[in-house]
């Protein structure tokens, strides 16, 4: 009998259908437990990389979740399985009595609970976060030139940048990360003294790669410096062996350590060798709407239900349903990418 050749099909099987108990899970069989929380769109700086330089319209106040509703969602969502919880923006420093919102969170009793800043309000603030439950920060930081860093960061100081590193360590909020974006032709010749800088201090760099996400909509291919490349140039000056496993690490960051012992690296490959296949990440923005995805398309307006009276259960069962939404991948490159509306500032880091 001659064998009936069985079709392979590239979509993917029917779904199961959503699980209403148990983690967070999405159809690809990815466990959500990292949330991240963007309390403000508000910022006082304008990076060239997320934010324009004039006319930027903030979100209504009345439209930006109140620390109860955050409160509420972070709680719920740790019910859910999340145990790690991260503070971003806007810049979160400038929200009115951010630590008020930090000792909320920190009561709920999440095992990691930190914070992604830009640093310029933190010197101040260090002590009264870690006080409050801020476990660590992460600072971003483009430059050690103090006029180009002015010029990417538009309104930033680096003097002032450099001293929150300080406070931050002081205050034990380590280990301490610190962002830079590299972008072809603005930073990326410093790439092997910002690597040093890692070496000096034993501060975690790590490179991202210009995502496209600013609002100036300045974004392209040519800007982005691939991570391989990050890596080989740093690794000709001082040899680097890989310190993380994709496979079990779900951190966006791959790390690497200098082979002499002298510190760590990290690369965020997230437009040349995406990470999509362990994300385990989900993401609230100021104004109330999870998105499963920086770069998803569609949102999940968690405020709606906490405005209409809705109960624990109906907002579990909207975090299930916005996971459940996942897609396998932000798909940056194909050739039907669509940038999401909202820039980086508005979706929070
Ligand atoms: N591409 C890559 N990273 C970005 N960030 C902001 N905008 C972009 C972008 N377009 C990073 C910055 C900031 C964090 C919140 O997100 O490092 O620290
Ligand atoms: Fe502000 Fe951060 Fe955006 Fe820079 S990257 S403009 S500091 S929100």
């Amino acid at each position: 009998m001659k064998a009936v050749p069985i079709a392979i099909s590239s979509r993917r099987p029917p779904a199961p259908s959503m699980p209403t108990t148990g983690p967070l899970i999405d159809v690809f069989g990815r466990v959500h437990t990292d949330l991240r929380i963007s309390v403000t769109d508000r910022c006082n700086l304008r990076c060239v990389y997320c934010m324009p330089e004039e006319g930027v319209t903030w979100v209504p106040r009345s439209e930006i979740l109140t620390f109860e509703e955050i409160e509420r969602i972070a709680s719920v969502a740790h019910d859910l399985g999340v145990d790690s919880l991260r503070l971003t923006g806007g810049e979160p420093l400038v929200r009115a009595s951010i630590t008020d919102l930090v000792a909320r969170l920190g009561r709920i009793g999440f095992s990691d609970l930190s914070m992604t800043t830009n640093g310029s309000g933190l010197a101040r603030l260090a002590p009264a976060l870690a006080a409050a439950g801020l476990m660590r920060v992460n600072i971003s930081c483009d430059s050690l030139k103090p006029e180009r860093f002015a010029g990417i960061r538009r309104r930033g100081v680096l003097a002032t940048v450099l001293e929150a590193m300080d406070a931050a360590e002081q205050a034990g909020l380590t280990p301490l990360k610190i962002n830079v974006v590299v972008m072809a032709g603005v930073n990326d010749d410093e790439i092997v003294d910002l690597a040093g800088f890692a070496r000096d201090t034993g501060r975690v760099v790590r490179f991202i790669e210009f995502m496209p996400l600013d609002a100036g909509e300045a974004w392209e291919r040519s800007k982005v410096v691939p991570g391989e490349e990050i890596l080989a140039r740093i690794s000709n000056v001082w040899p680097l062996e890989p310190a993380s496993e994709r496979a079990v690490d779900a951190a966006p960051a791959d790390r690497y350590r200098f082979v002499d012992g002298c510190g760590e690296i990290g690369v965020i490959t997230s437009v040349t060798r995406a990470f999509c296949g362990s994300c385990n990440r989900l993401r609230l923005t100021a104004d109330g709407a999870i998105r499963n995805c920086l770069f998803a398309n569609g949102e999940h307006p968690v405020r709606d239900v906490l405005r209409s009276g809705g109960s624990d259960a109906d907002l579990a069962l909207l975090l299930r349903q916005a996971v459940w939404a996942k897609r396998a991948g932000h798909g940056i490159n194909d050739p039907s990418f669509l940038r999401p509306a909202r820039s980086m500032s508005m979706i929070g880091g």
